[in-house]
């Protein structure tokens, strides 16, 4: 059995093997044909942070793929009053088919994960967000971008981390700019830089947001502020000063680039308003995606339950 923690724990052939599922189930659902993959199955999806695009499309995924999703926020049961992960693991895993968690620290999913008897997907960690990278690497494919080379502008938070990963292990380009003290975790740069050895990706790690824009296919970013950093918004907003995507920066891509944002966007702080309103079809369409890419990550790992 496998579960869906990091995009580390695959390599380049299992994650296309994802995203090509991803696109015949998006395919086969723009024609009109429902095709039960998951059918009659349970996924439990547990939040113990806020959500809209995970929930609705986790929840709408399961459905249409024949199967039940069961919303769990942590406000609700058990675990929200200090009954532990290993035993709330134990105890749904016995009750469903897939879970779906959300929460803090990346430890806490893995406690889960080695507890579960099930397959378990990682629906956001302060560490990663790789369901939402399957979905940017879909939706750059969608819009011609096979060998981009990817601008992350912004903090060095857990889509940052998650970019590393994918770049590295599908072999694109991918540059990062931070502020200085907002760095991508060191650890998993170094082992992105071990990926890339062998994929061919190139990863350039700085401080400079024009340097990295310049000739990107693809230009991207995140919330200074991500959940659970509420009260560093004062600290943060000051310090991320010259980050934010703009029509100014973004003057230095590709002409055809394309701009992506995981979602919710804070206009005036990491992106402009003219910048999101200009690529909003493009940061739509990925909010779409999410549901078809989850879509291929489910159905991969309910065909790969025996391995
Ligand atoms: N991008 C993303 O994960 O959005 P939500 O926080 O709304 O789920
Ligand atoms: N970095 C953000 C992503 C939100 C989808 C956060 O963790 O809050």
């Amino acid at each position: 059995m496998r579960h869906f923690l990091t995009l580390r724990d695959f390599n380049k052939e299992e994650l296309q093997e994802m995203i090509d599922l991803a696109i015949k189930i998006k395919a086969q659902q723009k024609r009109g044909e429902s095709v039960p993959y998951l059918k009659n199955q349970t996924l439990a999806m547990i939040f113990e942070k806020s959500s809209t695009r995970t929930r609705v499309s986790f929840e709408t995924g399961i459905y249409q793929l024949g199967g039940t999703g069961l919303f769990l926020s942590s406000r609700d049961i058990q675990l929200g009053r200090g009954e532990p992960m290993k035993d709330t693991a134990r105890v749904i895993s016995r009750m469903v088919d897939m879970v779906m968690i959300r929460t803090f620290e990346q430890s806490k999913l893995e406690e889960f994960a080695n507890y579960s008897k099930v397959p378990v997907i990682n629906g956001l960690t302060d560490s990663f967000h790789p369901v939402q990278l399957m979905t940017d690497y879909l939706t750059m494919l969608e819009f011609g971008k096979e060998n981009p080379v990817v601008a992350y502008v912004g903090d060095g938070n857990n889509m940052a981390h998650s970019w590393l990963y994918l770049a590295s292990i599908m072999g694109f380009e991918l540059r990062i700019a931070t502020p200085r003290g907002y760095s991508c975790d060191s650890t998993i740069a170094v082992e992105a830089e071990e990926f890339a050895k062998k994929s061919g990706a190139k990863i350039i790690l700085g401080y400079d947001p024009v340097g990295a824009v310049q000739g990107a296919d693809v230009v991207t970013t995140d919330t200074w502020v991500s959940m659970g950093q509420e009260e560093e918004k004062e600290r943060r907003v000051r310090d991320f000063a010259g980050f934010e995507v703009n029509s100014k920066l973004m003057s230095y891509a590709k002409e055809d680039a394309i701009f992506l944002h995981c979602l919710p966007a804070y206009r005036g702080y990491e992106v402009s308003e003219e910048i999101f309103e200009t690529h909003a079809n493009e940061i739509f369409s990925e909010a779409e995606n999410r549901l078809h890419a989850q879509k291929g990550i489910m159905v991969w790992l309910d065909m790969h339950r025996d391995d």
